[in-house]
């Protein structure tokens, strides 16, 4: 088997060249991507096409030439297959049936589950075939604190008030359903080792709105679980774990969790990170996506900042959050050039 940079990287070996891909790589921004959504108009529909998934997840390879390719799926599809009800409208993003309490989600949501999710795994299947030798693919889910504002919301929130209100009202409920949606997370992660994902990333994007003294119970804990059930199962890929925002949580976390690799945000100083985070840990990050907008000499010296920071550290190169559809293609390539040529 060829040495792939980025799996290498994620096994704490540090190589002169540094692996890139981004989140939300296959996404709005490609006029590509455009083209197979103007087709196909509903989103779950399309990525439950394993065919256009796979699509889609190749097109940023075949454009970039990115070290890893991340299977174009969502994290709400776990939702989607509990049964409730997920549908995303232009221009307001996802929606779902919100649950009033924490115990309406029953463990019988689970009927079926993977069965459900199996065009996920088959889009796997079909990535792999086409992948370069060189590329890896990176399989996903959400992690459950995260799951749980859109289930209480219904949607995206700002503030999650809702979500919050069930962890200091409803503290048992609560667990209830994170020890379901561990479950479901377990069984969706190992369907995508299982049909070939070599690395597994989950990604707590609103781990910011948990307050620092439940971040126990409803982040890290959770995650734990997921990872021990995933080595149950017999999958050996590295897992990358991603709680945005959890700024000086992130040393807890990295500590405790179990995860392989850590994700970080734009709001994380990359040389307080190297600084604080174990030592070899594998960090991945953390270009403001937004710079990639403007590009120029300001998003050179970010790129070179944060490489410098992680001069002794296995370090994958990302953005701190998925690139926005406005930002031009161009600017991609010329942020890959500077690093691959750093
Ligand atoms: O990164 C990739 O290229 C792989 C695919 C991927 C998508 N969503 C495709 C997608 C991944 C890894 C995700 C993760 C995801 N989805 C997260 C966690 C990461 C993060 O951004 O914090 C979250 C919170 C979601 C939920 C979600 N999906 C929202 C809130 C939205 C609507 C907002 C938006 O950007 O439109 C989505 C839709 C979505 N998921 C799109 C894509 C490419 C845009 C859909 C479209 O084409 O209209």
């Amino acid at each position: 088997m060829t040495d792939k940079l980025f799996l290498t990287t994620l096994k704490g070996k540090k190589s002169k060249q540094t692996p890139i891909w981004i989140m939300r790589q296959a996404g709005r921004y490609l006029k590509e991507y455009r083209a197979i959504r103007e087709i196909q108009k509903d989103f779950i529909s399309f990525c439950l096409n394993p065919q256009q998934a796979a699509t889609v997840t190749l097109q940023p390879i075949t454009r970039y030439n990115m070290d890893a390719a991340i299977i174009f799926s969502d994290i709400l599809m776990v939702l989607w297959a509990m049964g409730l009800n997920v549908r995303f409208k232009p221009g307001i993003g996802p929606l779902l049936d919100a649950a009033e309490k924490p115990d309406m989600i029953k463990t019988s949501c689970l009927n079926g589950f993977a069965d459900k999710l199996a065009p996920v795994g088959r889009a796997l299947e079909l990535t792999k075939l086409e992948l370069p030798a060189e590329t890896s693919l990176i399989g996903f889910a959400g992690a459950p604190w995260t799951l749980v504002t859109y289930i209480a919301e219904g949607g995206s929130s700002r503030d999650f008030t809702k979500a919050r209100l069930w962890a200091w009202q409803d503290a048992k409920k609560l667990n209830g359903l994170l020890e379901i949606l561990v479950e479901a997370t377990v069984s969706f992660l190992s369907l995508q080792a299982t049909a070939g994902a070599e690395c597994l990333m989950i990604f707590d994007s609103w781990a910011s709105a948990v307050p620092a003294a439940h971040r126990d119970w409803l982040i890290t804990k959770p995650i734990n679980e997921i990872i021990k059930g995933v080595r149950r199962n017999g999958h050996k890929q590295p897992i990358i774990g991603f709680p945005k925002g959890l700024g000086d949580g992130l040393i807890h976390y990295a500590e405790e969790s179990g995860i392989d690799a850590i994700g970080i945000d734009h709001g994380v100083d990359p040389r307080w990170a190297d600084k604080n985070l174990p030592k070899n840990l594998p960090v991945q990050g953390n270009l403001d996506p937004v710079s990639l907008i403007s590009a120029g000499k300001k998003m050179f010296q970010d790129i070179d900042y944060i490489l410098e920071s992680f001069h002794d550290r296995p370090h994958i190169f990302n953005l701190g959050h998925g690139i926005t559809p406005s930002t031009p293609i161009d600017n991609v390539q010329t942020m890959i050039d500077h690093i691959r040529n750093s």
